[in-house]
């Protein structure tokens, strides 16, 4: 019968021989729209084949792609500016809290004492961990990895928060802060469970920056390590388009919920290459120091072995990350003030060596390691607070995401082997 009979298959199509849309054209040499083109190509059904010739864009690890527009956070790689919201990272370093850095990123504008006075409390309103939250903390193994903590319990969050798949901007303003506020507490807490300890109850007063210290070492801190630690996390709070982030949007490009997509951003920034880099610096000082060897010597030895030296190098500055400055100069003066100038030592000899053998510059992970060292916190917690910070970003990039979404879909390049059929599977 007619009706039920299938028409043939057409033949597969032999590599090259479909119709391509000219994107190259419509592109330009940048690789801007990006995202855009390549999402409608995914809908046009005369595309279905990208050639190795007429691939549009072929970046390994999208290096130069703008994938999206975003008015949050801009690096200048040339110059070594980095800017939130269009002021300079220099300036807010030295004028404005961390709780400034989140209202600026999320908001656009500085808040002014009455806004930032009910965002501060409003924040610190939501410190405290759902008692779930707390207890899976208290079952997960002492030696964990604290980013693997923090992955698991940021997504434990969204089990218990009423709001979780509620996408409005309001609900997903109102996690956003809880998430900001929670995450410090779990870092402090999982830190004193794992060395035996009790947690310590997050204060209703004071900065997120007093308040962490406080929680990790159950005193407050002085002054001054709560101004360097601040600034810290002033210094991590966004970074454009980096690898978590990016990751955050792409989560948050399905619709899916805030806490996913943080949990995916925490897992994202755990690695060495991105953020799990500062923890990787602070174990190369402490092995340098435990063999008494020369760090200069220390690092021509690891490139002639052709290991990548943590904490230099980035996608985008071809000059010294701003941000690696600011830290640096912080930390001597860290250092001189504690009497102790041995790391800030190391460091700088480090740099020397790198700068002469490779001309490859140091990233923000190459001092912040020391500083958080300096101020006690457990190497293996660097990568933690790194996500602390950069939530102000990721939140802050999914409510941009949100306010105008479009799914975030690439396409591979397909290398693979054409034509193959199915043999039965014992004649394989
Ligand atoms: N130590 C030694 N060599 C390095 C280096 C480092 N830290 N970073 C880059 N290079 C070299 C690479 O070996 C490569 O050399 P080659 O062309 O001779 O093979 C060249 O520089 C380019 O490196 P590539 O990996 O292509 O650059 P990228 O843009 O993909 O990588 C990083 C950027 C950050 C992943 C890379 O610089 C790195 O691995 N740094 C160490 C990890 C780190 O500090 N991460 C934190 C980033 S904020």
């Amino acid at each position: 019968m007619a009706s039920a009979a299938r028409r043939p298959l057409p033949p597969p199509p032999r590599p090259g021989s479909l119709p391509v849309r000219p994107l190259t054209s419509r592109l330009g040499t940048s690789h801007s729209l990006f995202t855009q083109t390549l999402t409608d190509m995914a809908d046009d059904d005369t595309v279905t084949e990208l050639t190795q010739e007429d691939a549009p864009i072929k970046a390994r690890g999208l290096e130069g792609v703008i994938a999206l527009e975003s008015s949050l956070s801009s690096i200048d790689g040339d110059t070594g500016t980095l800017i939130y919201r269009g002021y300079d990272i220099r300036d807010l370093a030295a004028h404005a809290t961390y709780e400034e850095v989140i209202y600026l990123l999320r908001h656009g504008a500085l808040p002014t004492r009455s806004e930032l006075d009910a965002f501060t409390a409003h924040l610190r309103s939501e410190r405290s961990l759902p008692g779930p939250v707390l207890d899976l903390l208290r079952n997960a193994p002492d030696d964990s990895h604290p980013m693997a903590v923090l992955r698991t319990a940021v997504s434990a969050l969204g089990m218990y928060d009423e709001e979780a798949e509620v996408l409005e901007r309001a609900a997903n303003c109102r996690k956003a802060d809880r998430i900001l506020a929670q995450i410090p507490t779990i870092i402090a807490a999982f830190d004193r469970l794992r060395k035996g300890r009790d947690p310590v109850p997050p204060l209703d007063h004071g900065s997120m920056a007093h308040n962490f210290l406080y929680m990790l070492n159950g005193e407050e801190p002085h002054a001054a390590a709560e101004k360097t630690f601040d600034v810290c996390l002033v210094l991590h709070a966004d970074h454009g388009l980096n690898a978590s982030t990016f990751t955050s949007r792409v989560i948050g490009s399905t619709l899916s919920d805030m806490y996913s997509a943080i949990s995916g951003a925490v897992g994202a920034l755990k690695g060495p290459l991105h953020g799990g880099a500062n923890q990787e610096v602070m174990r190369m000082l402490l092995d340098i120091d435990e063999q008494g060897a020369d760090p200069a010597a220390y690092v021509r030895e690891r490139l002639a072995d052709g290991d990548r030296i943590m904490g230099f190098g980035h996608r985008v500055y071809n000059t010294m990350d701003p941000r690696a400055a600011i830290l640096r100069d912080m930390m001597r003066e860290l250092s001189e003030e504690a009497g102790e100038m041995k790391w800030y030592e190391y460091t700088a000899a480090i740099h020397d060596a790198m700068e002469a053998e490779t001309g490859i510059a140091p990233n923000v992970d190459f001092f912040s390691g020391s500083i958080y060292y300096q101020l006690g916190l457990a190497p293996d917690l660097f990568t933690t607070i790194f996500a602390l910070s950069r939530t102000a970003g990721w939140t802050a990039h999914l409510l941009e995401q949100w306010s105008d979404n479009r799914l975030i879909r690439p396409r591979a390049q397909y290398v693979g082997a054409r034509n193959r059929t199915v043999s039965p599977i014992d004649e394989r």
